[in-house]
């Protein structure tokens, strides 16, 4: 961020505005708006500057700019068509260490003047940092649209109330979750219609309602999934924005989690380097412990909670503790990383149905149906199966398959970091040297599909800008998993 966004008090306080021009009147117009005594420096000025002069409000001196005119002033802005001029209020207003803005010029600004929504008091800033005052500009207008124009009688409803909820409901949390209930409830649409009694009514009673029962937790098990943290649902993220603890764990994406609010407490359970991971019991008790507090829980788990997650484990335990929860389907890993690597997991053609398999060894062997599995005309999905690729593709061709049967690993799978090694049950073995977790194995006549498929390598060009920015997020996630440990 090149910029701290602040915003500043100025009424009542005398800014100086150098240039009487065009733009100098859209600044006069905002630092009016904010209720700034303004002094404005120029040697002529516009008609429409000339007709806002009004005593010590807005006053107009006709002449050149010179240092001594800062005197008393808390801010200034120059807005002339000289580089010259432009510069010495510059430099003169740093000298005095007084913030200034020169138009169109940052290198010459301590602070910058941002696209604004101003629905008072709601007041929605948007900056560019000065690359592209068009696209901030743009940005505004795309929020403008999904901000209601009676927000700001929202904002003073809900104002006028801060001390007496604060009183009824004495816990920040209690507080905070009153609050956002209100806000997806009636009370908004009412006041919209200007039905100002009705909401106050409807407001004390919510509150005292509210004020009657104690706070009550709960857990939203949600599954964060693969690994991109746009492929969140959008029930996914409302409950995380909901959450006082966010509980998760290694194959979380640290995006994800960074859409949490910023006062929500996080919890790191998974397995660090060199270190163990919490044990399963611990957690569920944690989560318990947690609801039992009045807390309201997001336990983010990769892919989807459901599927060699431990989610059912942990709603039993919820469960048998009475605590409410609730389960967020999440993309599992097979069937991103079966997306993002064009490897279809059904077709008509090659696969009639799908099996996700653990490939997780207890004490290095994997006990499974080799049989069953080597039937083939089915696409076979291998969780936690790196460690054991090689043997998994011995016992299928051992039972029956050919050693020129197609077979996939892919490691990272939806991140800009995603691999994909296509071979055979013969080749991939050696294939995969180095490969590292999370890895997911596709065995199955589709993975033949990858080559023709393969729209996230390139083959069908994918966003260069999109994949950037989820590299950029991926090398995040390494920064933060760092702090996490
Ligand atoms: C404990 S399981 C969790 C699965 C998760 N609940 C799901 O639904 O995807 C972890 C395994 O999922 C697979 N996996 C998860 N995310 C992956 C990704 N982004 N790329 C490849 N494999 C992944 C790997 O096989 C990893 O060992």
């Amino acid at each position: 961020m090149r910029y701290l966004p602040i915003f500043l008090d100025v009424r009542d306080q005398t800014c100086l505005l150098i240039g009487a021009g065009a733009v100098a009147a859209r600044k006069l117009a905002l630092l009016r708006a904010a209720g700034a005594r303004v002094r404005i420096v120029a040697p002529e000025c516009e008609a429409e500057i000339a007709a806002l002069i009004d005593g010590d409000a807005v006053h107009y001196t006709a002449g050149a700019f010179s240092p001594e005119q800062l005197e008393g002033c808390h801010l200034v802005i120059s807005a002339t068509d000289s580089a010259e001029v432009n510069a010495a209020v510059a430099f003169a207003a740093r000298a005095r260490n007084l913030p200034v803005n020169v138009v169109d010029s940052p290198e010459l600004c301590s602070f910058i003047v941002p696209a604004i929504i101003d629905r008072d008091p709601i007041t929605v800033a948007v900056s560019s940092a000065g690359k592209s005052p068009v696209l901030a500009r743009w940005i505004r207008s795309r929020i403008e649209t999904l901000l209601p124009s009676s927000i700001g009688k929202l904002a003073e409803f809900m104002g006028e109330r801060r001390a007496v909820v604060q009183a009824q409901l004495p816990q920040v949390g209690a507080r905070r979750r009153f609050w956002e209930q209100l806000l997806t409830g009636i009370i908004p649409p009412t006041l919209a219609q200007g039905k100002i009694q009705t909401a106050s009514e409807l407001f004390n009673h919510a509150l005292l309602e509210k004020a009657a029962r104690p706070p009550q937790g709960r857990v939203y098990l949600i599954g964060a999934g693969p690994g991109e943290p746009d492929l969140l649902t959008f029930r996914a993220l409302q409950r995380l924005q909901e959450a006082d603890v966010v509980v998760y764990d290694r194959l979380v994406a640290p995006a994800v989690v960074d859409l949490a609010r910023r006062d929500a407490t996080r919890l790191y359970v998974g397995k660090c380097r060199d270190a163990h991971s919490v044990p399963q019991a611990e957690i569920s008790q944690t989560l318990v412990e947690l609801a039992q507090q009045g807390k309201i829980v997001a336990r983010l788990k990769g892919g989807d909670p459901f599927i060699f997650g431990r989610g059912g484990e942990e709603a039993q335990t919820l469960a048998a503790a009475g605590v409410p929860f609730e389960i967020i389907p999440g993309i599992t890993a097979a069937s991103g990383c079966a997306a993002y690597a064009g490897i279809p997991l059904t077709h008509r053609d090659y696969a009639q149905s799908v099996r996700f398999i653990t490939g997780h060894t207890q004490d290095g062997k994997l006990s499974l149906n080799w049989a069953h599995l080597a039937q083939g005309r089915e696409t076979l999905v291998f969780y936690m199966g790196l460690t054991a690729t090689a043997e998994i593709c011995a016992q299928l061709q051992a039972h029956g398959l050919p050693a020129d049967y197609p077979a996939a690993l892919i490691e990272q799978g939806t991140t800009a970091r995603q691999r994909v090694i296509a071979g055979t049950l013969a080749t991939l073995p050696d294939l995969i040297a180095g490969a590292e977790s999370p890895s997911l194995l596709i065995v199955g006549e589709v993975v033949s599909l990858h080559a023709e498929l393969k729209w996230f390598e390139g083959a069908i060009d994918a966003p260069a800008a999109f994949k950037a920015a989820t590299r950029q997020r991926a090398e995040c996630a390494i920064t933060h998993r760092a702090v996490a440990a």
